[in-house]
């Protein structure tokens, strides 16, 4: 396992347990070969080689980082504008290394090892001899995962100014004519998460954003798959960019039913000025196989998530059931308002209350104040560190929302400092929700926001932190950055607001970091870097829920999947369901309540009490385990899913039915991820009885799902190794 080369065939394999890539260099380009399931290291591989017929152009030849204007006229992974005008470039080999582990990138996000052992990176060096641009494609190989991750540095080494036009993270190309799909999450703001899937046809199927963040519209992530594949069959290939801007994944089927997909920052408005000796390091994209469904990829993804992207000491902690006053108050609340949340929370094992927006400047509605980070002495006459200790006392943890890449135009910051801003000079600022984006590629605007924060974290004991985002760039220009250098604010953004957070999430490790931006508009494995759990929608419906939350466990980890229980009606969509479909929903993910606790009844104060005991016991398994999706909510009235423990000994299974079904035909579940030698004892929450089967026989005849007279019902049944099947071993 590793990566073994062939200087003198010029190929390389790159080998996990259960997955191979192969690259050769064929007439100095670097050649996609293989892509799949594992093939065993021999000494001559020449005869695995892709045969590409005699005297074809490079339209036909698959490759690892593809140029244009040479005679391939599918989309290039780059593109350079020299210092005469031009923009053709000829990237030849010319050397490789190899290193134990995975380099850091510096001032992006990135998955990262903790034991070299773990991987193996492979650096192809590509030279432009004409111009002097060098380019290292960087491979990094896990040894037990079924994961390559790609990214690109782009140098300078000439005597010219170059300018980078394109500069994709990866590129693939799948040669064989082949049936494919592509499927990909894609929705809008509280609707986010929507699995979408359709054959790939010769033309281009493109999502991006050209918003400045990942979006609501588009998540950076794209699977490849067979028209067969399905979740636990079939062969899916992922791909999932390590960043938090404008992107593009872009997959074109050719005239010969060539399929190529290129992933990274969105070439569109997007130009970098490479002076000499100057570089560009491009964010990664992480690639994972399998081939056996979608479950199994994206449970590769959560494990890589979880563990080896995700950092800090909440990493592998279970994460606090916390209440926010968002829905409970809106703008509209004084200090006693807050503290008597919190203390119903207390009586009903809440852990953490979370002061959400409205608290500083004089922040009545979401048109002023955004800057002015102080608390508003009308509605906190004692200031924040008065509330955050009452709340304290009763034994809650305390947390605070900000919203800091953002000004609005009435804030003192900005009367101050309305160039502060991106803007564009003598152009209209747009606003967006009455807010402008602060102007992040600046370091003083940075550092103010750094400064400010600060000020509040030691001062107030703020143990968790929501950081919103709450619209899209426009204008997208900087006042700092030369004409030359325009069209490298948005990225320029990017890397400032990771150069930010890295600071204050280095410097207050304590603090627990949320990650928001309307919901799941920033819902991305470079949010994720910083900070280990996102807010995954405003639709906060338990069944609407139910899509957003198993659409975005695609690729994302249970425990980054914020999922709160709100009010009935409730506020997005009107829907009443019952508080324990709500709790069965926000169960499922990373838990909290979002409404006033004070206005239940007792009968629903004692039913939150059951649901905080119930949470503290499965959120291990839950935000830990391994999600085994059951029932698509995308495919019919029922939705299933169930979270089994790494050693196969527990497991926990929710069911949910939307609508009622009368006179309702008998319905099973099947369950996935268990030992089948093992037995299991099954308790049901529609009885008090339990009863022992076998891990084969819950995985292929499945359970008795009881029957639901009502709309909006669910149930789950609790499921515990017992010991092993004696009774049947054939
Ligand atoms: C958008 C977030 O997604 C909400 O949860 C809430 O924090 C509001 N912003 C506050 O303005």
């Amino acid at each position: 396992m590793g990566i073994m080369v062939q200087e003198q065939a010029g190929l390389f394999h790159l080998q996990s347990s259960g997955m191979s890539y192969l690259i050769q260099i064929v007439n100095g380009y670097p050649v996609h070969v293989y892509w799949g399931g594992k093939l065993k290291h021999r000494e001559r591989m020449e005869d695995l080689l892709l045969h590409t017929p005699n005297g074809a152009g490079l339209d036909r030849l698959p490759q690892e980082y593809p140029q244009y204007g040479s005679g391939d006229f599918r989309n290039p992974a780059y593109q350079a504008e020299l210092a005469d005008g031009t923009r053709i470039t000829e990237l030849k080999y010319v050397g490789c290394r190899t290193m134990k582990g995975k380099p850091a990138l510096s001032g992006l996000p990135a998955v990262y090892t903790e034991d070299d052992a773990e991987a193996d990176t492979l650096v192809l060096e590509l030279k432009d001899s004409y111009s002097g641009l060098k380019v290292d494609l960087l491979y990094t190989i896990f040894a037990d995962r079924n994961v390559i991750v790609r990214s690109v540095r782009l140098v300078n080494e000439g005597l010219n100014q170059l300018r980078l036009r394109r500069a994709l993270s990866a590129s693939v190309d799948f040669a064989e004519k082949r049936d494919m799909e592509i499927t990909y999450l894609s929705g809008a703001w509280a609707r986010e998460g929507n699995i979408t899937r359709r054959p790939l046809l010769q033309g281009e199927t493109r999502i991006d954003s050209k918003r400045g963040m990942s979006s609501h519209q588009f998540n950076p992530f794209a699977a490849l798959v067979t028209p067969e594949t399905s979740e636990s069959h079939g062969e899916a290939y992922g791909f999932s960019l390590v960043y938090s801007g404008s992107f593009e994944a872009v997959a074109e089927v050719d005239s010969f039913g060539s399929t190529r997909l290129g992933m990274g920052v969105n070439a569109f408005d997007f130009a970098w000025q490479l002076s000499q000796g100057e570089s560009f390091q491009t964010p990664e994209v992480v690639m994972v196989y399998s081939g056996q469904g979608l479950g199994e990829m994206s449970r590769t993804y959560h494990r890589l998530y979880r563990t080896r992207l995700c950092r800090g000491e909440y990493r592998d902690r279970e994460r606090p059931i916390l209440v926010n006053n968002w829905e409970a108050t809106y703008f509209n609340f004084d200090a006693d308002k807050l503290v008597s949340i919190a203390e119903e929370g207390a009586k009903l094992g809440i852990e953490l209350f979370v002061l959400d927006d409205g608290w500083f400047g004089k922040r009545d509605a979401d048109n002023s104040s955004l800057g002015d980070w102080y608390e508003d002495r009308r509605k906190l006459p004692g200031g924040l560190a008065d509330v955050a200790e009452r709340i304290n006392k009763l034994g809650l943890q305390f947390g605070l929302w900000f919203e800091p890449e953002m000004i609005s135009p009435d804030s003192e910051l900005y009367r101050k400092h309305p160039d502060w801003c991106l803007h564009v000079p003598g152009r209209r600022r747009t606003e967006a929700r009455w807010q402008l984006v602060l102007d992040y590629t600046r370091q003083e605007v940075r550092d103010y926001i750094y400064d400010s924060l600060t000020a509040i974290f030691t001062t107030v004991p703020v143990s968790y932190v929501k950081w919103d985002m709450n619209r899209a760039l426009t204008e997208i220009g900087s006042a700092e950055l030369p004409p030359e250098r325009q069209s490298e604010t948005a990225h320029r953004y990017v890397l400032g607001l990771y150069e930010l957070l890295e600071r204050i999430t280095k410097a207050f490790p304590h603090i627990l970091f949320e990650s928001c931006s309307s919901g799941g508009g920033r819902f991305d494995p470079g949010m994720l870097y910083y900070m280990p759990q996102t807010w995954t929608s405003d639709n906060t419906d338990a069944v609407e829920r139910l899509k957003i939350q198993y659409g975005t466990s695609l690729v994302y980890p249970i425990s980054a999947i914020g999922a709160h229980v709100s009010a009935v009606p409730n506020h997005q969509v009107g829907r009443i369901t019952s508080l324990e479909f709500r709790g069965n929903v926000a169960m499922s993910g990373n838990f909290g309540y979002e409404l006033d606790l004070t206005k239940f009844t007792d009968e629903e104060k004692e039913l939150v009490k059951e649901q905080a005991a119930a949470y503290k016991q499965i959120r291990g398994l839950v935000q830990q385990g391994d999600l085994y999706r059951l029932k698509s909510p995308f495919e019919g009235n029922e939705s299933a899913w169930m979270f089994v423990s790494e050693d196969q000994e527990e497991a926990l299974v929710y069911y949910f039915q939307v609508m009622a079904v009368p006179h309702a035909p008998r319905r099973s579940l099947r369950l996935a991820g268990l030992n089948p030698e093992l037995e299991y004892e099954v308790q049901s929450s529609d009885s008090e009885t339990t009863s022992t089967w076998g891990g084969d026989r819950l995985m292929q005849l499945g359970l008795h799902l009881p029957y639901k007279q009502k709309d909006y019902e669910s149930g789950w049944f609790s499921v515990r190794a017992v010991g092993t099947n004696i009774s049947d071993r054939a």
